[in-house]
């Protein structure tokens, strides 16, 4: 954005679009609809980010405009006053996780200056390492995953048999196991959610101190805007499946032997996040009902004062419909 950055923190309002989605999703967690959940948490989420004090272009939605009806990939949100800026949205981030009950899944909006935040286009996976503020330097996609559990061990002062190494439990995943088992680190498999994973990595007392593995690219330039606001980091690289995806995204603009910063998937240094969990997870507690309402767990942060909040909201029955 060039002539008016954003000088009030918008996180404190986008809060109130995951607390809203999650209270949406958390309707039909187990129910084994991830559709049906994805939609509720998506027109929840509309409805409130319509209120927000901003003009937003959304980079990363629900994919391109015929598919999806809203929050679509280049739609304009915000209740058109200043700041311009860029969105990331993931109204469920853990769709599977949400459908089967299972925890970890999550409501999630980040948002950057206009022009800031990487586009993936066509690619739907990259590849990921992410970590926290003490080893956030130590980190190389160009080096093995042996070499980063090391760097990552020595950064933080520990031995390495005392690191815990996250990975989506997936069968792409074995050779990367398979070294982090060899080296004699510890690791934590996921069934889904790599977003709330690479951020736990920065969040004291959860216990992981490191990500590995082949994602979302989405949900990589999410984790990079809240990594940027805990001073973690996350690098990475562009992963094609096939020759068509690989030639769509040549087309696109992208080069694929490029090593990804968390600069490069958000630049600048003021961006928001906000995130509220659905069921509870690593870093975030899920909905929970009570005899007023609904209570939520959210996850608050702005990269250029620093702030993080961990925010514990009261929802009255009457105003859950909203
Ligand atoms: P959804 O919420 O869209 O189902 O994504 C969940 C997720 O686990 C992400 O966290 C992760 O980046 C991606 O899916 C991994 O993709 P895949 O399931 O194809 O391995």
């Amino acid at each position: 954005m060039t002539s008016s950055a954003p000088d009030r923190n918008l996180a404190m309002e986008l809060v109130r679009t995951t607390e809203a989605a999650a209270l949406a999703a958390s309707n039909w967690v187990g129910r084994g609809d991830k559709e049906g959940a994805d939609g509720a948490a998506v027109d929840a989420m509309r409805l409130i980010m319509g209120t927000v004090g901003m003009t937003g272009t959304v980079i990363i939605g629900e994919g391109e405009k015929d598919d999806a009806p809203m929050l679509y990939n280049g739609e304009v949100v915000g209740d058109g006053s200043e700041p311009h800026v860029d969105i990331a949205v993931d109204p469920v981030e853990g769709t599977t996780l949400t459908a089967n009950g299972r925890g970890g899944a999550t409501a999630i909006i980040a948002v950057s200056e206009t022009g800031t935040m990487f586009n993936p286009g066509p690619i739907v996976y990259m590849e990921k390492i992410a970590t926290g503020p003490e080893a956030a330097k130590a980190i190389s996609i160009e080096a093995s995953v042996g070499e980063n559990v090391k760097a990552v061990a020595k950064a933080k002062g520990l031995d390495v048999r005392e690191v815990t190494v996250m990975v989506l439990d997936r069968p792409r995943h074995a050779p990367i196991i398979e070294e982090v088992r060899e080296v004699g680190a510890r690791i934590h498999l996921i069934s889904d959610g790599d977003a709330p994973g690479a951020i736990s990595t920065a969040i004291d007392g959860s216990g992981i101190d490191i990500l590995f593995g082949i994602g979302g690219t989405p949900e990589g330039v999410i984790a990079a805007a809240a990594l940027k606001c805990l001073g973690g980091a996350i690098v990475g690289r562009l992963y094609p499946r096939d020759d068509a995806e690989r030639e769509a995204a040549i087309a696109f603009g992208h080069d694929l032997e490029r090593p990804l910063s968390t600069d490069d998937l958000v630049a600048g240094d003021n961006c928001f996040f906000a995130a509220t969990g659905i069921t509870t997870g690593s870093i975030l507690r899920g909905v929970r009902y009570n005899r007023l309402g609904a209570t939520t767990h959210s996850l608050v942060m702005r990269s250029r004062s620093g702030t993080v909040r961990f925010v514990e909201a009261q929802h009255r029955h009457n105003k859950l419909d909203v």
